[in-house]
């Protein structure tokens, strides 16, 4: 069985639905545990209702964000993990973090990278009047949103939109992709190899698979 390792710091709607999915034996895996950096996130609730072990570290007890990450990678390691998720992790990582799990390290964004990486997608994409918008998975690297894209999903943006309800319909796609790349991983059919994505043997183009 292969070791899935989530971190989160909120909501974790993200996180329910891999945890939906390994229930359901859509992922050939299973959620060792998950962490986050807020002990009052909402996953937390999720995960301890799933039987996953949780555990929530404060960034105010340590000196610098590498003392934090050190803790956080030694505790994640005690769970051997096949791949750690990022799913709504709202704590910029340290080199040595992301280095230590290079090649296994997965985050979603709420945008069609490389459009909009950092933070309010949505307002900006409201803000600039654009007709579409989505979510992305991508590896992680050390560049801040800018790893490489494995699979978006579009979502278009009606006129009146507000933010609420293009959050809703991003959010919605994302909770079937997220699953879905998470299940392509741990079947080794998915790797990252000279900073790209590799899926079954073909590298993907910028934009990640190209699935409609
Ligand atoms: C998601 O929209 C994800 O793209 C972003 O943070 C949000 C987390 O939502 N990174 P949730 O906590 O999974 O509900």
């Amino acid at each position: 069985m292969k070791h899935i390792v989530v971190l989160i710091s909120g909501n974790g709607s993200n996180l329910q639905a891999i945890i939906d999915a390994c229930q359901q034996k859509k992922i050939n895996g299973t959620i060792s545990a998950v962490f986050s950096n807020k002990a009052d996130a909402f996953g937390l609730e999720r995960a301890q209702e799933a039987g996953i072990p949780t555990h929530a570290l404060a960034a105010s007890e340590f000196a610098s964000r590498e003392a934090f990450d050190r803790q956080l990678m030694q505790e994640i390691d005690a769970y051997a993990p096949d791949v750690v998720v990022l799913a709504g992790y709202m704590r910029i990582l340290s080199p040595a973090f992301v280095a230590r799990y290079s090649g296994r390290l997965l985050n979603i964004h709420p945008s069609l990278l490389p459009k909009y990486p950092g933070l309010h997608t949505h307002r900006q994409v409201l803000e600039n009047g654009d007709e579409e918008h989505g979510t992305s998975v991508h590896f992680v690297t050390d560049e801040l949103d800018g790893g490489p894209v494995i699979l978006q999903a579009k979502v278009p943006v009606f006129e009146g939109d507000d933010e609420d309800e293009i959050t809703a319909r991003v959010q919605h796609q994302e909770h079937a992709i997220y699953p879905l790349v998470v299940s392509w991983f741990l079947d080794d059919r998915l790797k990252m190899r000279q900073n790209a994505a590799w899926l079954d043997g073909v590298q993907l183009p910028p934009q990640g698979h190209a699935a409609e």
